[in-house]
C-alpha cells in the first residue's frame, strides 16, 4: 500500500458570506479540537467563495489552525482584461493551497471544456497550488453503462501532454452528476469501481509511482452516515463534500472518519 494522506474537502459552492464563513471556520476548528482531530490522519480543506477567502485566511493565521483553504475556480490568465476572473497568483497571495477545477457545475453552466479544465489545472500547479480536478458522468451516461469510459475520457483529454511527475501532484475528484445534491449517493462499490478504474488508467499512462501517489476523492451526497464505508474502499482517498460541509459538526465528523 501507499501512504496517501486522506483529504476531506468542503466545497461550499455559492453559500455563506464572509461573516458566516468566519462562524463556520471557527466552529469547525472547535469541533475538530473536541474530536482530537489528527491532521496527519486526514487533511481538512475548505473551499469557500472568493469573497470569503481573506476572512478565512485571517482566522487560520490568527489561530494558527491546521485547516487548509482554497478556491472553487481560477482563471487560466495571469492578469489583464478578463472581467470577473480571479488569477492563480491572487489566490496564492491569500494563502490558498488548493483549487477546484472542472466541477460539473462549471462545465454545465459555464461551458467549460476538458481542454480548459486541463489549462486551469496546469495554471494552478504552475502557481504552486494543487488542483482538484473533477470528473463525473450524467445519469444518461450511467444508464448507458459507459460511465468508466466517459470519465477516463475526461481525464485523459484534460491531462493531454502532462508529465508523470506533474500528474502525481494533482488530486482527482470523481463526482457522478446524478449523485450531486440529490441525496442519491453512489454506493461505495460504485465509487470504488470508477476510482479504481481511474487509478489503473493512470498506471497505464504514467506508471506505478504516479498512480499510487494521486489522491482520488469521491463526491456526491457524501455525509457522516456514509463516509466510513466510502473511505473503506481501496481507491477512495477522501471526499469532496457539498451540503454536509456547511455545518461544522457534520464536516468535522466526516474528517474524523478514521476514529
Ligand atoms: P453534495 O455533497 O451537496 O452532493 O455536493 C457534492 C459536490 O458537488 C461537491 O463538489
Amino acid at each position: 500500500m501507499t501512504n496517501r494522506v486522506p483529504l476531506m474537502a468542503g466545497n461550499w459552492k455559492m453559500n455563506l458570506d464572509h461573516l458566516e464563513a468566519n462562524h463556520l471556520v471557527q466552529g469547525l476548528a472547535m469541533a475538530l479540537q473536541d474530536d482530537n482531530h489528527d491532521y496527519t490522519a486526514c487533511e481538512v480543506l475548505v473551499l469557500p467563495p472568493f469573497t470569503d477567502i481573506r476572512t478565512v485566511q485571517t482566522i487560520v493565521d490568527a489561530d494558527d489552525l491546521d485547516i487548509k483553504y482554497g478556491a472553487q475556480d481560477v482563471s487560466v490568465h495571469d492578469n489583464g482584461a478578463y472581467t470577473g476572473e480571479v488569477s492563480a497568483s491572487m489566490l496564492t497571495k491569500l494563502g490558498c493551497t488548493y483549487v477546484v477545477v472542472g466541477h460539473s457545475e462549471r462545465r454545465e453552466y459555464h461551458g467549460e471544456s476538458d481542454a480548459l479544465v486541463g489549462a486551469k489545472a496546469r495554471k494552478t500547479l504552475d502557481t504552486g497550488m494543487i488542483p482538484i480536478m473533477c470528473c463525473g458522468e450524467a445519469l444518461e451516461v450511467r444508464r448507458a453503462g459507459t460511465h468508466v469510459e466517459f470519465v477516463l475520457g475526461q481525464i485523459r483529454a484534460a491531462l493531454k501532454g502532462w508529465s508523470a511527475g506533474d500528474v502525481a501532484r494533482i488530486v482527482i475528484a470523481y463526482e457522478p452528476i446524478w449523485a450531486i445534491g440529490t441525496g442519491e449517493t453512489a454506493t461505495a462499490a460504485d465509487a470504488q469501481e470508477v476510482c479504481s478504474a481511474i487509478r489503473e488508467a493512470l498506471r497505464i499512462d504514467y506508471g506505478d509511482t504516479t498512480a499510487d501517489a494521486v489522491r482520488i476523492l469521491y463526491g456526491g451526497s457524501a455525509k457522516p452516515g456514509n463516509i466510513k464505508e466510502l473511505m473503506a474502499q481501496a481507491d477512495v482517498d477522501g471526499a469532496l463534500v457539498g451540503g454536509a460541509s456547511l455545518k461544522a459538526d457534520s464536516f468535522a465528523a466526516m474528517a474524523n472518519f478514521y476514529a
